[in-house]
């Protein structure tokens, strides 16, 4: 049972209201499933703005705190959770919200969405984890489901997200290629990429191409480089046998290529979210897409 009645958060009482100190019912006891989260750490990301403005649905109406990711310390459990104990340091990303948003002093948080913390991990590291972190394996799951053994590309593995994508690809036994600047090579290499190549020279996706096996272009691909997935999926091996065209040369043969297929994810636009509802308006936009609306010119802009 939390003792206090009230609460210190920050979040909106209305949507597209500005952000201001609130005070909100502290949690209630959790429900079976439930545990109550003492915050030390709260993830901001330019998600929670889109939650700010009412577009995107957490589960919750305001008044209510921001946040959608958190760390902290267990401070009450459900009379069903038997894999976490009051005093563990846990980290969660739990939508959708069971009562208030993590900018808060309390999180409820269903168990099943609770991982621990690892002692060496900083409290403010372990809060912005959860969101990139989904992201990426989203991304590497759906453009790599099985990449073991594998050639994949990273785009923008310089970023959290890509540097996270590098890691789980890695970790799945892919073949990593990536691109990062060079200030974060050195370390997207200590990733365990297995090429790096810079993304500021103009030919690295025909650079890719030709370190691929028997130079065909990498099998899939994940885009962390905001607004650059075209670019990526130059890199990327064609299905139908044809060869990669210059920018200039694809807009005017984009009628050619319907009916190419590549397998590559992009990093969401403005106004998705990496969970339930984002991942809803990705899909839709790419039903849209298949139907043969939305499309900007070219046949090189895939799935988002
Ligand atoms: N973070 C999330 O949870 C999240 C969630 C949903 C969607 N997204 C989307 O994922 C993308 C990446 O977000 P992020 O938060 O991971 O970004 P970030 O951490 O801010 O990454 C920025 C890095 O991207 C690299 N970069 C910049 N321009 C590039 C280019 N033209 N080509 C390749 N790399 C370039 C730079 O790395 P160097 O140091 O190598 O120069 C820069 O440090 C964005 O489109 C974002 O909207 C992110």
């Amino acid at each position: 049972m939390v003792a206090m009645r009230r609460m210190q958060a920050a979040g909106i009482d209305a949507f597209g209201g500005q952000v201001q100190m609130l005070e909100l019912a502290a949690p209630r006891s959790p429900a079976p499933d439930e545990v109550v989260i003492a915050v030390h750490a709260a993830g901001v990301g330019n998600w929670d703005e889109i939650v700010r403005l009412g577009n995107w649905d957490v589960g919750r109406q305001p008044p209510l705190a921001l946040g959608v990711e958190a760390a902290g310390v267990i401070d009450a459990v459900g009379e069903q959770v038997t894999t976490l104990a009051r005093g563990d340091e846990v980290l969660t990303h739990p939508l959708p919200l069971r009562q208030q948003g993590a900018w808060a002093e309390w999180l409820v948080a269903p168990a099943a969405l609770v991982a621990r913390k690892p002692a060496a991990v900083p409290w403010e590291t372990a809060a912005a984890f959860p969101v990139p972190a989904l992201t990426a394996d989203q991304a590497l799951t759906e453009v790599a489901p099985a990449p073991a053994g594998k050639w994949l590309l990273v785009h923008g593995a310089g970023g959290v997200t890509g540097g996270l994508a590098v890691q789980l690809a890695v970790a799945r036994e892919a073949t990593v290629v990536a691109t990062a600047g060079p200030t974060s090579s050195e370390r997207v290499r200590g990733y365990g990429a297995s090429l790096v190549f810079d993304y500021h020279d103009p030919d690295w996706p025909a650079r890719v191409r030709d370190a691929s096996p028997g130079g065909r272009g990498i099998a899939a691909a994940v885009n962390a480089a905001r607004g650059d997935a075209a670019t990526a999926l130059r890199a990327v091996e064609r299905r139908d046998g044809r060869e990669h065209l210059r920018p200039s040369r694809r807009r005017t043969l984009g009628r050619a290529r319907r009916g190419t297929r590549r397998r590559t994810a992009l990093a969401p636009r403005r106004g998705d979210s990496p969970t339930r509802g984002g991942r809803g308006r990705a899909q839709a936009r790419r039903r849209r897409w298949r139907r043969g609306r939305n499309r900007p010119g070219t046949r090189t802009k895939p799935v988002a």
